[in-house]
């Protein structure tokens, strides 16, 4: 991405604003215990509008009827945290790199802002996060809201989040790039996954072999805490303990993909630890590989979300009838929710810099979202039996099968960018048996 991408994100927001000023804040660093931190990871909603990777950083965003200007607020250089942490770009490295208009110490925000807020009436932020530069933006209007003579005060505070998210649906062709590189190298990993797996195996050295995959290429591990659940541990659908050992005859189930540039990937396959389907297997899983690619045929602008998930759960209804393990009516059946019982989750979700993307589902006036080119969905039904779930026929428990990929819609209707991941039963068999 390029500073000119961040640059017209920039200028959509403030298209969006009524005059006012934007306070958008990067992530805090987070704790793991005592005085060690998680690797940083951006707040993607600000990495959105400037491509900063760095803590403790501010983008405000003024607007008035005559002009805008966009201002970032970044740490100083210090030599103590260059020394432990490595160099910070600093103010005049941020100025160079970075098309804002102004670029400033961190230090001197707090004082900045209450300037800001004399000015102007609308004050857009994040209006659920705790973060205390935003909460020190938030006095600072209340404090100016009570002393006399202010000629101007914000009247409105707003929240930013959901205007940038608005803008986060429709992916750019260079969002769209980044996804796909991601996407590449996870299918890169399930491959291998598919290839190293045999019985006796731990579920964590399937990660392992994969996440070799994601570091050796340069993408960060993991977009998302990865499962990858041998058995009917397939049934706990955020298992990510990952310690068991895989046993021969089962399956096991992969929901693991990684970051490239903080774009997400999210890919699941479900495959035999010993290379060969059952016959009952092969039978769960070629009704979820039929929901799946029913569903993604359905897929193209102008179809809502909301029909997309009733759609999916019609299919899924059928295949339990099917399997002999719900009889009676479909319509019957969904309006208990009976089928809910062994599809419990969504058919999917957006998905771009956060893996479960947080833009809106609805529009304003409540009704679903219809697609349009630029969107990423994935799709991912799947058939979850536990073992001692005595409603089913004992064939089937134990058994939990998810399938997922990464779905673009395009003026055609849509494409799938994860289709170069094996999938059909013959290329999962020809791909796990390829040493
Ligand atoms: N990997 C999380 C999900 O599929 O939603
Ligand atoms: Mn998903
Ligand atoms: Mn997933």
């Amino acid at each position: 991405m390029i500073e000119t991408h961040f640059a017209h994100r920039r200028t959509q927001l403030l298209d969006m604003m009524e005059e006012g000023v934007a306070i958008i804040t990067s992530a805090p660093t987070q704790t793991r215990s005592n005085d060690t931190e998680y690797p940083y990871r951006q707040n993607s909603d600000f990495y959105y509008l400037c491509g900063f990777n760095e803590d403790n950083a501010i983008l405000v965003l003024i607007k008035t009827a005559e002009s805008t200007k966009s201002i970032l607020f970044v740490e100083a250089y210090n030599a103590e945290h260059a020394l432990w942490n490595g160099d910070r770009l600093g103010v005049e490295g941020s100025r160079e790199r970075f098309n804002v208009d102004e670029v400033y110490d961190v230090a001197t925000y707090t004082d900045m802002v209450q300037e800001l807020l004399r000015e102007h009436i609308n004050l857009y932020i994040d209006l659920y996060s705790e973060d205390s530069r935003l909460n020190e933006a938030k006095r600072s209007a209340q404090s100016l809201h009570s002393t006399r003579g202010i000629k101007r005060h914000i009247r409105a505070i707003r929240d930013v989040t959901f205007l940038i998210r608005k803008l986060r649906l429709i992916k750019s062709p260079e969002e769209i790039e980044t996804i796909k590189k991601a996407i590449a190298l996870t299918a890169e990993a399930h491959h291998q996954a598919m290839r190293v797996c045999k019985s006796g195996m731990k579920e964590y050295q399937l990660q392992a072999a994969m996440n070799y995959v994601f570091l050796h290429s340069g993408a960060s591990a993991e977009a998302y805490g990865s499962i990858v659940a041998g058995g009917n541990n397939a049934n706990t659908l955020h298992y990510i303990d990952n310690r068991d050992e895989l046993t021969d005859g089962e399956l096991v189930l992969i929901d693991a993909a990684c970051e490239w540039e903080l774009y997400a990937s999210d890919i699941t396959r479900t495959f035999p630890v010993n290379g060969k389907f059952t016959d009952t297997q092969c039978e769960v899983y070629n009704a979820v590989l039929d929901v799946q690619l029913r569903v993604i045929d359905a897929i193209k602008p102008g179809v809502k979300r909301d029909w997309l998930q009733h759609y999916s759960e019609e299919l899924l209804c059928d295949a339990l009838i099917n399997l002999g393990i719900l009889s009676g009516e479909r319509e019957a059946l969904m309006d208990a929710k009976e089928h809910k019982k062994y599809a419990p989750h969504g058919i999917g979700h957006w998905m771009g810099l956060d893996v479960h993307d947080p833009c809106p589902y609805v529009d304003e006036a409540g009704e679903s979202l219809a697609f349009v080119p630029g969107m990423v969905m994935t799709i991912e039904p799947g058939l979850y039996f536990r073992a001692d779930d005595e409603s089913v026929p004992e064939c089937y428990r134990g058994i939990g099968i998810r399938i997922e990929d990464d779905i673009l819609i395009i003026e055609e209707g849509c494409e799938n960018l994860s289709s170069i991941i094996a999938k059909s039963v013959e290329e999962i068999e020809r791909c796990c048996n390829q040493l």
